[in-house]
C-alpha cells in the first residue's frame, strides 16, 4: 500500500513539474553575474537578457554575486533550485580556468550545469594606464625587463578571465609583476583610468570605449585579426608576440537538473535575443563576437566547456598558477 502511495506521489510530482515547465516562467528570473556591476560579464548579461525578458514575458533580474574570481557566484547558482528561476552568466574563467586553480572547487563545470548557450565571444586586449612609460608592446616588453617588480597588474580574482589570460601573458613574456585582485574588471578599469594600477589583459567589451576615448593605452589584441572597433590596435602577431593568442567567451547556464522544457525555452529566448538587430548592434559596438549557430546550442556550449577545461588545465599548471 505504502509503495503504491509513493509511486502515485512520484507521478503527481512529475506531472506538476511538467505543468510548471509548460507555464514557465510565471515570475521573475534571477540571473547571477559572478562579478561586480559594470564589468564585461555584467555588460554582456544586461545586453542579452534585455531582449530575453521580453520573449519570456518575465523580467530577468541581474544579481551581482562577486568573489573568488567568479567562483562564489557560480557556486551559489549551481546549488540553487533547478527550476529555471535562477540562471547565471558564466565564462571562460568560471567554466574553463577555475578547476585548474581551485583544488576544492565546489562545482564541476563539465557536470554540474545545464548549458543554455553562448552569449558572446570577447577577444582579449593588453591595456595599460595612460601614463605608462611605453607606447607600444615592444616598449612595454623592454620596460618590463628591468622594472617588472615595481609594476602592478590588475585582475578580477584567481580563476577569472583577466587572471588566467594575465598569468598566461606574464609566463610568455617571463615577468612577475605584483598581482592586484578586484571584484571584477569594472572596478579594476576605474583604477587603471585613475593611474593607480599599471596594466591588465581584459575583455574587449570592457575596455573598448576607454581605449577609443584615449583614457587608457592598448598595446595589442590577442586575436589573429584586428577588431573593427579598434582598427588602430595591432594584433599580438603584428606586435611581435604571436604566441599570445587568446579569446574569452560568456555563456548562459542553469543548474544541473533544470527541466529540459525550461532549458529549451531559455535557449530559444537567448537565440532570439542574439538574432535581434539591437542586441547584435550593442554587442558588436563593444567589439563582442557573435556566437556561431553551434555555439548558441546547449550541446555546442557543453562541448566548448569540456574542451576549455581540458585546454586551460595544462596551460595554467605549466604557468605555475594556483589559488593557494
Ligand atoms: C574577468 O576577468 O573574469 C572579468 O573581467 C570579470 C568581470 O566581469 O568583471
Amino acid at each position: 500500500m505504502k509503495k503504491i502511495a509513493l509511486a502515485l506521489a512520484a507521478v503527481a510530482g512529475l506531472a506538476a513539474t511538467g505543468a510548471q515547465a509548460q507555464n514557465y516562467p510565471t515570475r521573475p528570473i534571477t540571473m547571477i553575474v559572478p562579478f561586480a556591476a559594470g564589468g564585461p560579464t555584467d555588460v554582456v548579461a544586461r545586453i542579452v537578457t534585455d531582449h530575453m525578458s521580453r520573449t519570456l514575458g518575465q523580467q530577468i533580474v541581474i544579481e551581482n554575486v562577486a568573489g573568488a574570481g567568479g567562483t562564489t557566484g557560480i557556486t551559489r547558482a549551481a546549488q540553487s533550485q533547478p527550476d529555471g528561476y535562477t540562471i547565471m552568466m558564466g565564462h571562460m574563467g568560471t567554466h574553463g580556468a577555475a578547476p585548474a586553480l581551485y583544488p576544492n572547487l565546489k562545482y564541476d563545470p563539465t557536470k554540474d550545469f545545464a548549458a543554455i548557450g553562448m552569449a558572446a565571444g570577447t577577444p582579449i586586449v593588453i591595456v595599460a594606464k595612460k601614463d605608462f612609460p611605453a607606447n607600444d608592446l615592444k616598449g612595454f616588453l623592454d620596460y618590463m625587463k628591468t622594472n617588472a617588480e615595481k609594476v602592478n597588474m590588475a585582475h578580477a580574482g584567481v580563476g577569472s578571465v583577466s587572471h588566467s589570460t594575465g598569468i598566461l601573458f606574464n609566463s610568455i613574456i617571463k615577468v612577475k609583476p605584483t598581482m592586484v585582485a578586484y571584484r571584477g574588471t569594472g572596478p579594476a578599469l576605474n583604477d587603471l583610468m585613475a593611474n593607480t594600477v599599471d596594466y591588465m589583459t581584459d575583455q574587449i567589451v570592457n575596455v573598448a570605449p576607454q581605449i577609443q576615448g584615449g583614457n587608457i593605452k592598448a598595446f595589442a589584441i590577442a586575436t589573429p585579426e584586428r577588431s573593427p572597433v579598434l582598427p588602430n590596435v595591432p594584433t599580438t602577431k603584428e606586435a611581435g608576440l604571436g604566441d599570445y593568442q587568446v579569446s574569452a567567451w560568456n555563456a548562459v547556464f542553469a543548474p544541473k537538473g533544470t527541466p529540459p522544457d525550461v532549458v529549451k525555452k531559455l535557449n530559444e529566448a537567448l537565440v532570439k535575443s542574439l538574432d535581434d538587430e539591437n542586441t547584435k548592434k550593442r554587442l558588436l559596438e563593444l567589439g563582442g563576437v557573435l556566437p556561431s549557430a553551434e555555439e548558441k546550442t546547449p550541446e555546442g556550449l557543453q562541448k566548448l566547456v569540456d574542451s576549455e577545461v581540458a585546454r586551460w588545465t595544462p596551460v595554467l599548471k605549466a604557468a605555475g598558477a594556483s589559488a593557494e
